[in-house]
């Protein structure tokens, strides 16, 4: 059965991957991952994609690990079956994934839109860490990328209690891009992706790494690599391309080469 719906065209250069277990509110079983790493990588290599746009439906984005599939677990099993090993390799995207959120994003839902590079919410979005609630805690980036992005009090409060936090909040807090009505935030979140589709794929993936280099190492490592880049970025075309057509006052056509 398949766990995730993939439309590799569903506008130019954007690929479109539907998570689709709505019985299950999404939640995020192994398979599921399989298959989301597998496609995810598929897309990567994809010449004819530039930016990959996740999502779930209007009630839930993801409900979290599925905990029916864990729940008797020991710890070595969970260990042995290493977990979150397939959620890892979503790091290893080089593309831009925008994640449309709309309803629940709890949990791992949470953290795998955390994992993606932009949020686009629907206005009925929840945001929340709640497996403390179930007697355990985030275990695929939450009590990081929630504290980095949030700062320690908010995300102390949310992991500690496993309070959701509002669309709105999480605009405020600075978690997400935005937020629209619910009819439209798939749109808008193509419409993102049709912005970023349009510019140098090349300078687009150098850029994207050097943005999450920052939060990995200190500031001397991180300007050396965003230095690097941009040097590198003169050995493309695209770079020759952009910068003709700002001169000849036209629009530049990149071709990611
Ligand atoms: N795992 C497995 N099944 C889940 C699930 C999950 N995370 N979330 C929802 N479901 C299932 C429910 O069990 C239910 O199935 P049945 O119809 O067979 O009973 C179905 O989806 C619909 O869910 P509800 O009836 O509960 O829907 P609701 O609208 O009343 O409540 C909800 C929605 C508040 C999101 C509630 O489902 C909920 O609290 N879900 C769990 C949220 C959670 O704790 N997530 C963290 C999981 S652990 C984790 O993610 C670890 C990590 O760091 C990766």
């Amino acid at each position: 059965m398949e766990l995730i719906k993939v439309n590799s065209a569903v506008q130019p250069y954007t690929a479109l991957i539907e998570f689709n277990r709505p019985q299950e509110l999404n939640a995020l079983n192994r398979q599921l991952m399989r298959e989301l790493r597998d496609a995810l990588l598929a897309l990567d290599a994809d010449e004819a994609v530039r930016v990959i746009v996740l999502t779930g439906n209007q009630k839930a984005f993801a409900a979290g690990a599925d905990i029916k599939e864990m729940a008797g677990k020991s710890a070595i099993e969970m260990y042995q079956i290493d977990q979150f090993a397939t959620w890892d390799q979503m790091k290893k995207i080089k593309k831009p994934i925008i994640a449309a959120v709309s309803g629940f994003a709890l949990g791992g839902g949470c953290e795998v839109a955390m994992l993606c590079d932009l949020i686009v919410a629907s206005e009925t979005a929840v945001f929340g860490q709640p497996e403390i609630k179930i007697g355990v805690i985030p275990g695929a980036g939450g009590t990081q990328r929630l504290t980095k992005a949030l700062g320690k009090a908010k995300a102390m409060e949310m992991v500690l209690t496993g309070k959701f936090i509002s669309a709105a909040e999480a605009e405020k807090y600075g978690l997400i891009n935005r937020v629209v009505p619910v009819e439209l935030y798939l749109t808008e979140a193509l419409k993102l992706a049709s912005t970023i589709a349009a510019l140098s794929p090349v300078a687009v993936k150098l850029a994207k790494e050097a943005v999450l280099r920052s939060f990995e190492t200190h500031l001397e490592e991180g300007l050396h690599l965003e230095r690097k880049n941009f040097y590198l970025a003169f050995a493309s075309e695209d770079q020759k391309e952009g910068m003709a057509a700002f001169i000849e006052k036209r629009t530049p056509e990149f071709k990611g080469k």
